[in-house]
């Protein structure tokens, strides 16, 4: 089964550019439904054999947890950072003002990466933690967050995994609009930081498989071929280094290599302590919803392809619709309080793709308990499985955009046959889900809420152990 799943995967491999991804959803569909079939069969062929034996293996469970108390409770779970130099990660941030084109993005790479706090939180938020976060500065909060991870050493031969912390994808992306960067420069740091790494004997040891990075960008910008043309991106992942490498990004190819995990986009909301969160899991349960579905963004007129039109032409004729149309004056979708204000009056919030299949909108929907509606897979199922449940049905509403695209479902239809004890629980879900969905603020050094860090560095652990054994 594995090589089958192998083989066909390869012939849907093609992740290559932003155009492509749309072509492979409905194989895929089928494929993953297969082996989803035969997981559920797996999981009950062990189950039973694993209830067979668990009289007699109780006995020797409790001894080994008592065994394990005495024991360090890092073991295994050691992380040592490199302590690389200030070009491969502060001094990008240095660079903010040229970062892009388009926004001065000094306010967002400052604070730990979480930007400026919001003062005015109005009845909207709650009092505490909420910030103005720019959605390309994953790197920065991650790094910070990291240093208050509970399990880091200095000695690297403790450790069982390794972060390199260069800002990769503020790095490719600053310079992926400067006309005048050749393409070996767009990848000089990158290139630079591999030959550091593959000198150390941290990673001679096992060949860098115990190695991991973080990319605040899409798989999309980071995987160019080779330094011909006018190639979009940079190319992080196609370095043979790097293949040996666990890649964690804000959106995977769901294809091929399958050294990339998904970890959520970052949101506004980045609490210091549970209370905090508590406290907005209450408010968000409690707040009235007058609207079934909502959609804030913009149509996509130059994309071939896209479903944005038909989702604002179903929105505008509905009245059970709420549009936030982000190209029209004054609609302040990038003011936390106008969007979050949007998503907590809404029961549904659509999340087509837009320029790729994830979205940081889906992130900010689900911190509002509003119950997000997929229309690919890509868009978070094949995406965020280290954070979402397997069923997607109990948090969220799948509509394929092909039929969206071909005008034969009625988005508002669909979403009225959910009854109000249904709805109620798939908001329930969404946010008993909240605290893995967001970073936490790095300034503090946490208590008992585990968050979207939390569950990345768990995952990390995993698949290292996974590929090269205790
Ligand atoms: C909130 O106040 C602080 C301190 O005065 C300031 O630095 C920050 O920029 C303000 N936030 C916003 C969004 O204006
Ligand atoms: C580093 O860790 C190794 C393996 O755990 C241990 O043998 C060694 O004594 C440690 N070195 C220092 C300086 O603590
Ligand atoms: C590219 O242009 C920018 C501004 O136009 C300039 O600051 C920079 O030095 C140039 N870089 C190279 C490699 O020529
Ligand atoms: C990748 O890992 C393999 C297996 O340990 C090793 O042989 C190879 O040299 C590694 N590649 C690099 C570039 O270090
Ligand atoms: C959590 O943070 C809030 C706001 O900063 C503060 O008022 C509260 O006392 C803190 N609670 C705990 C248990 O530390
Ligand atoms: C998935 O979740 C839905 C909604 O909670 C439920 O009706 C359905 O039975 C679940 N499917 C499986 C296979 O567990």
């Amino acid at each position: 089964m594995k090589e089958k799943e192998k083989s066909t995967l390869k012939t849907l491999a093609l992740c290559k550019s932003h155009q492509i991804w749309q072509m492979h959803i409905f194989p895929l569909l089928i494929s993953s439904l297969l082996v989803s079939l035969f997981l559920l069969f797996l999981s009950y062929s062990s189950c039973s054999s694993c209830s067979s034996s668990s009289s007699s293996s109780s006995s020797s469970l409790t001894l080994s947890l008592s065994a394990a108390a005495h024991s360090d409770p890092c073991s295994g779970k050691y992380l040592y950072i490199y302590d690389l130099p200030d070009k491969f990660n502060a001094g990008i941030l240095r660079d903010c003002l040229a970062m892009f084109p388009w926004v001065d993005m000094c306010p967002y790479v400052a604070n730990m990466g979480l930007g400026p706090h919001i003062n005015e939180t109005g009845s909207v938020l709650t009092e505490t933690g909420w910030h103005i976060t720019n959605q390309w500065v994953l790197e920065v909060i991650f790094h910070n967050r990291i240093r208050q991870y509970e399990c880091l050493t200095d000695n690297s031969s403790q450790a069982d995994v390794f972060f390199v912390p260069y800002y990769v994808g503020l790095d490719t992306g600053r310079k992926l609009w400067r006309q005048n960067i050749s393409l070996q420069e767009r990848d000089s740091l990158l290139v630079e930081v591999m030959q550091l790494l593959k000198s150390r004997p941290e990673w001679l040891a096992k060949g860098g498989r115990d190695h991991f990075i973080l990319s605040g960008r899409a798989t999309w910008d980071l995987r160019r071929e080779d330094d011909g043309g006018n190639q979009w991106g940079g190319k992080l992942l196609t370095l043979p280094e790097v293949k040996n490498m666990t890649v964690l990004l804000i959106e995977s190819c769901p294809w091929e290599n399958d050294n990339e995990f998904a970890i959520p986009y970052p949101t506004n909301f980045h609490p210091s302590n549970e209370s905090q969160v508590v406290t907005w899991q209450a408010k968000v349960r409690s707040t009235n919803r007058p609207w079934l579905f909502s959609f804030a963004g913009a149509r996509r007129p130059g994309q071939a392809g896209s479903i944005r039109d038909q989702l604002f032409d179903q929105c505008l004729k509905s009245t059970r619709c709420k549009l936030l149309d982000c190209v029209s004056a004054g609609s302040n979708c990038d003011i936390p309080v106008t969007t979050m204000s949007l998503f907590q009056s809404s029961s549904f919030c659509l999340q087509p793709p837009g320029d790729t299949p994830t979205r940081r909108s889906a992130f900010d929907s689900m911190l509002a308990g509003c119950i997000p509606v997929f229309f690919t897979p890509h868009s978070a199922y094949t995406q965020y499985k280290w954070y979402l449940p397997n069923n997607y049905s109990e948090y969220s509403v799948y509509i394929p955009d092909n039929e969206v695209r071909e005008g034969r479902v009625s988005i508002e239809e669909v979403l009225l046959k959910y009854s109000e004890e249904e709805i109620g629980n798939m908001k329930e879900k969404v946010i008993s889900m909240i605290p893995t969905l967001i970073y936490k603020d790095p300034n503090y050094k946490l208590d008992s809420v585990r968050d979207a860090f939390d569950v990345a560095v768990d995952g990390v652990l995993r698949r290292v152990k996974s590929i090269i054994g205790n």
